[in-house]
């Protein structure tokens, strides 16, 4: 008998939900449930839909940009519409801000969700929770921040307690994957890196406003740029300390938390040119976060370092799928 609990993916056929459908497939205590799309794709082939969306991608953008094959482990599905989620499912959704109020809808339906999409990530009332950071994860709706923040945050909270009254400067360089399936032009995405300031994607404004609501206490400047790499996100962060803080000391708080079971998801590289945006961000299955390339310049009292996370697992599908886990033990 399948003892494994069924999981509605609400934005399946997208570039987030086509890796948490991949995941949930294998999964040992887990199982797909409804795989559900936008009104373009429902009663469609999930795998035809999924095949046509990765190779409209690399044909877009070229053989560089790798096609993510479909599992063999998922079964053959129809894309059904957010209202076939039966009452009471278990939900991760990973849609757009725009498609955000059918998440109200499938709580009203006693649906328990756990979303990464903009829509209410802001609202103090719902719990914003990044795993691995300690948190009283409650709720039967439930939000994940940000890839870039979930990366930053989970560097930064180990070593949070050092950095009072130091402010922080974060330069962020995505990656193509971390728009989805809305696809840059050609002509500004490839062989290009661009500000993202005042662009229709208002990156910096949530990696800073969802920060305060995770680590309260900092005082971060933030400034993000698109790059031409298919997955990866690499973020540059600089600590104006001021004499206040030394790099052993920050070895030693972020050792501490990986010697408490790697819970935290954390690692530090300490070979040169690493960490990379391509190969660390496949670490682990893309679910470790990597910090390295650590400077110290002490006459002008800042210590840098460099952050990879992969933005479509650690960053969103493999933390859904790790808040997923922590909830089913409450419910
Ligand atoms: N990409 C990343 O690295 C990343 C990381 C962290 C968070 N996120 C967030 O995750 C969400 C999904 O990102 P993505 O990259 O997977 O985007 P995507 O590839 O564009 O996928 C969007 C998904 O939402 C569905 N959808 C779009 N409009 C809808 C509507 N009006 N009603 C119902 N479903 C609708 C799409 O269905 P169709 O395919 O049928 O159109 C698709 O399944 C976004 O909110 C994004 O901000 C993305």
């Amino acid at each position: 008998m399948n003892q494994r609990l069924p999981v509605s993916i609400f934005g399946a056929t997208g570039q987030v939900g086509r890796h948490l459908a991949a995941m949930l497939a294998t999964h040992p205590r887990f199982s797909i449930g409804q795989l559900v799309g936008s009104p373009a794709s429902v009663g469609q082939d999930y795998q035809a839909v999924w095949e046509d969306k990765e190779s409209t991608l690399a044909a877009h953008y070229g053989a560089w940009y790798p096609a993510l094959p479909y599992p063999p482990s998922i079964s053959s599905h129809i894309v059904v519409g957010h209202s076939d989620i039966p009452d009471g499912a278990l939900v991760v959704s990973s849609v757009p801000e725009r498609a955000g109020p059918d998440e109200d809808r499938l709580v009203a339906q006693k649906c328990t969700v756990i979303s990464n999409s903009p829509y209410r990530r802001m609202d103090p009332t719902l719990p914003l929770d990044i795993p691995g950071i300690p948190s009283t994860l409650t709720g039967t709706y439930v939000k994940i921040p940000n890839c870039a923040t979930i990366g930053l945050a989970l560097a930064l909270h180990p070593i949070n307690s050092l950095l009072t009254n130091i402010p922080i400067s974060v330069c962020t360089y995505q990656s193509l994957s971390g728009r989805g399936d809305a696809r840059y032009p050609r002509e500004l995405a490839i062989g290009n890196v661009f500000p993202l300031r005042h662009s229709s994607e208002d990156t910096e404004t949530r990696i800073q406003s969802e920060l305060k609501r995770i680590l309260p206490d900092l005082s971060v400047s933030v400034s993000c740029y698109r790059t031409p790499t298919p997955v990866g996100h690499l973020i540059d962060v600089s600590l104006f300390h001021q004499g206040r803080l030394s790099v052993d000391a920050l070895l030693t708080q972020w050792g501490t938390h990986i010697a408490q079971g790697n819970s935290c998801g954390i690692d530090v590289t300490h070979a040169d040119q690493h960490p990379q945006s391509l190969p660390d961000s496949a670490i682990d299955q893309g679910m470790t976060v990597v910090i390295g390339n650590i400077a110290d310049h002490p006459d002008a009292g800042i210590i840098r370092f460099t952050v990879v996370i992969n933005n479509l697992i650690r960053g969103a599908a493999g933390s859904l799928i790790l808040a997923l886990n922590s909830l089913e033990n409450h419910i």
